[in-house]
């Protein structure tokens, strides 16, 4: 059977969710590409962290040297996160021709126009369906689905570790830290949970959905952002009598002075289908003009999701190299993007 070569950057909760994916699939996959997808290399920078005993110690390197220099690796997954050796890693993998696949949003707010014109220029694909919303197919939503239509508006609870942390409090008295703890524990939280409490990890995915949504350049800078580091639990409390539920809620507005971007804490009607969205699941309520209203919900962070959304992203690649064809554009990138008025901040 044909074999597509690929290599893994980081071996990390999404890295080991990622690589689980394809050997517990591994059947499923062949079945649907008619070829085996087979890891050859993981690059892990940490040599101190035990290895898990299903990762064969053959597969791991801590140089991208022999990856790039394996003639059968055609497919590069950086699943390290951070932006630094990311970048690097990923612009060498782009220059020799590699696909990429990344789940770096945090790379890819701050650098992403950059990448895309590489791998543009390059003619190599750069997908990212698990840099947002973990499992829930949000990315080829708007970016194939909804093609067709006009997205007036994103409201979105789109970090795990902060629903998981406002559900504990809300529904099991849980204390913040205890909350916090244990999201951490579970695998949602990013290295430096500060970037999930704070709210800059909702604030790179939106700016991610934003751009999709709307055909725009939307990058941190144009998100008023607050997270929930000054929420009380008597917050919480005070809400719900009054029949409203606190969430972390990223929104995106198309009004006609500009777009409106913003993370904030927000009191939401008990009725609202966001309402019901708990611990680590995320949700995306959008607003279009053809389709109306259409919600997309499910788990939105952790190692299986996160890893499922990877994967989606390497068989698209491979079907496309299987079939000798080019893969899809890169959306975000320079071309296929412009500049949309933002509101200032002060006079939202
Ligand atoms: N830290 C992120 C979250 C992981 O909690 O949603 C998924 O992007």
């Amino acid at each position: 059977m044909k074999e597509i070569g690929i290599a893994l950057l980081g071996l990390g909760n999404v890295g080991l969710g990622t690589y689980r994916i394809l050997a517990d699939h591994a059947r499923d996959i062949e079945r649907r590409l008619g070829a085996r997808v087979r890891v050859r290399h993981i690059l892990v920078r940490d040599s101190g962290r035990a290895r898990p005993e299903d990762v064969p110690a053959a597969l791991i390197t801590r140089d991208i040297a022999p990856i790039l220099a394996d003639p059968e690796v055609s497919v590069v997954v950086e699943v390290m996160g951070g932006l630094s050796p990311a970048r690097e890693f990923l612009e060498k993998a782009i220059a020799s021709g590699r696909h990429v696949v990344t789940a770096n949003k945090a790379l890819l707010t701050a650098h992403g126009e950059a990448l895309f014109s590489q791998a543009l220029a390059r003619g190599v694909d750069l997908h990212f369906e698990g840099a947002v919303c973990g499992g829930i197919p949000i990315i080829r939503t708007l970016r194939e689905a909804l093609a067709s239509d006009r997205v007036s508006s994103i409201h979105g609870i789109v970090n795990g570790t902060t629903n998981f942390i406002l559900s504990a409090m809300a529904d099991e008295g849980s204390t913040y830290e205890d909350a916090l703890a244990r999201a951490q524990k579970l695998g949602y939280a990013e290295a430096d949970p500060t970037l999930d409490v704070n709210g800059m990890d909702a604030a790179q995915k939106l700016c991610l959905l934003a751009s999709l949504a709307f055909a725009a350049r939307v990058s941190p800078k144009d998100v008023h952002v607050e997270g929930i580091t000054s929420l009380r639990p008597v917050d919480i409390t005070l809400g719900r009598e009054a029949g409203y539920v606190l969430k972390l809620l990223a929104i995106a507005r198309r009004l006609p002075e500009g777009l409106d971007v913003r993370v904030h804490p927000a009191f939401i009607p008990g009725a609202s289908p966001l309402a019901d969205v708990r611990g680590a699941f995320n949700a995306v309520l959008l607003q279009s003009a053809a389709l109306g209203a259409s919600l997309f919900s499910g788990l939105g962070a952790g190692s299986l999701p996160t890893g499922s959304a990877v994967v989606s992203d390497i068989i698209d690649i491979c079907r496309n190299l299987l079939a000798g064809v080019s893969g899809r554009l890169p959306m975000l990138s320079a071309p296929y993007v412009q500049e949309v008025p933002q509101i200032p901040s002060d006079e939202r």
